[in-house]
């Protein structure tokens, strides 16, 4: 058990960083978060602006890549505990460019790595996904002892962070977990991934380009469930363990656009069936029971209660994500906040 009371959170600027910073300081507000994020295209600070002025939310810009950066940060604070939020998170651009996804995913996390050793951090928390495991049939659950069998070159990089902090942990001692979640849906999540794209192309009256046949199923979890699990973790996990976490809701991507259509009374005329993705994974679903029996954790939202909290942030916050798909936002940024 770790007193987490300054927390080097890196990503802070994405969905789930984000996400997870408000969840924090809304239930932790004598903590402090330092947020380290190098606002890549899906970085934003409008993410954070309720809290980005609160005096223990800081905001560094920066990359996990760079040591020296890393080193400052760890050297001049007491961090308690470092969650790695910060990647390069999406699938189909790293079938494009697999480059990047290599120096942020595997190296930043070893630089990581390496300053919490010199740094003597307590605990160092890699937030991993279910995608290192591959792919499922119709039947059958991915465990933590599940074989890692990636399939994506986004997804083969998570999984080598994941063995290079096995690998500090074995090597070092150094005290770590990984979490390996399903896939998220909430506030904040950029339009390029299935839910808000579907969402804001659908507001749009534009065409919800669906993936090969639609029958490829994800395991989906609202990213405040996440977050939870991921206090319980921090709070009370198991140094040395994996822990994955689902939503136990499974559905096909068709049924995940027919219900967005449907609440948002869409035709589904606007349905598109296009290109598959290579490699793409048939079927992921997650068993989290280890989750649930030693944390006693398990998802408080049902997806049909999640999607529509979800479609309703979205049709409420059509200014943050158009600002986004005209890429309007970069400049908006460099106004705002600069070189911060
Ligand atoms: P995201 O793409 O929305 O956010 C990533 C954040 O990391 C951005 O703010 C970006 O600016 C920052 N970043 C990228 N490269 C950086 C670097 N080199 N240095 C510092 N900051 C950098 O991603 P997300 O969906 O919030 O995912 C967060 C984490 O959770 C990732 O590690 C991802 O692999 C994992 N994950 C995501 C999901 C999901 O469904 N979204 C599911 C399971 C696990
Ligand atoms: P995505 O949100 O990219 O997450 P991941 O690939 O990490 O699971 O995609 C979720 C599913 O939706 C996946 O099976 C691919 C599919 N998909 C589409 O059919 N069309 C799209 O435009 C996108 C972005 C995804």
């Amino acid at each position: 058990m770790v007193e987490a009371k300054t927390i080097l959170v890196t990503g802070g600027c994405g969905f789930i960083g984000s996400n997870f910073i408000h969840y924090m300081l809304g239930k932790y507000p004598s903590y402090r978060i330092i947020n380290l994020d190098k606002l890549t295209y899906c970085g934003n600070l409008d993410n954070l602006c309720e809290v980005v002025q609160q005096p223990n939310c800081t905001f560094v810009k920066g990359d996990i890549a760079d040591r020296e950066r890393v080193r400052g940060i760890l050297h001049d604070e007491r961090v308690g505990v470092i969650i790695n939020f910060a990647a390069e998170s999406h699938v189909d651009r790293s079938i494009e460019d697999p480059d990047l996804f290599l120096r942020t995913n595997i190296l930043g996390t070893q630089v990581l790595l390496e300053g919490a050793r010199e740094a003597k951090i307590p605990l160092f928390i890699q937030i991993s996904t279910d995608e290192v495991y591959g792919s499922l049939g119709t039947k059958g659950f991915f465990t933590e002892a599940t074989p890692l069998k990636p399939n994506s070159p986004y997804a083969a990089s998570k999984a080598a962070a994941d063995l290079m902090v096995r690998a500090y942990a074995k090597t070092y001692g150094l005290a770590s977990i990984i979490t390996r979640c399903s896939n998220n849906y909430g506030p904040y999540q950029f339009p390029e991934k299935l839910i808000p794209l579907m969402i804001s192309n659908a507001v749009e009256d534009r065409e919800l380009p669906i993936y090969g046949d639609g029958l490829n199923v994800r395991d989906w979890i609202y990213v405040g469930d996440h977050c939870q699990a991921l206090d319980v973790i921090l709070h009370r996990g198991k140094s040395g363990e994996m822990y994955n976490i689902g939503g136990a809701s499974e559905r096909t991507n068709l049924q995940v656009v027919r219900t967005i259509l449907e609440s948002l009374g869409k035709p589904e005329s606007l349905i598109r069936f296009v290109k598959d993705r290579p490699g793409h994974d048939r079927r992921y679903a997650m068993d989290f029971s280890k989750l649930k029996q030693e944390l006693d954790w398990q998802p408080l939202m049902t997806f049909e209660q999640g999607i529509q909290q979800t479609i309703t942030w979205y049709v409420e916050h059509r200014d943050w994500w158009q600002r986004i798909k005209t890429g309007e936002y970069r400049e908006y940024y460099e106004r705002m906040y600069g070189n911060r």
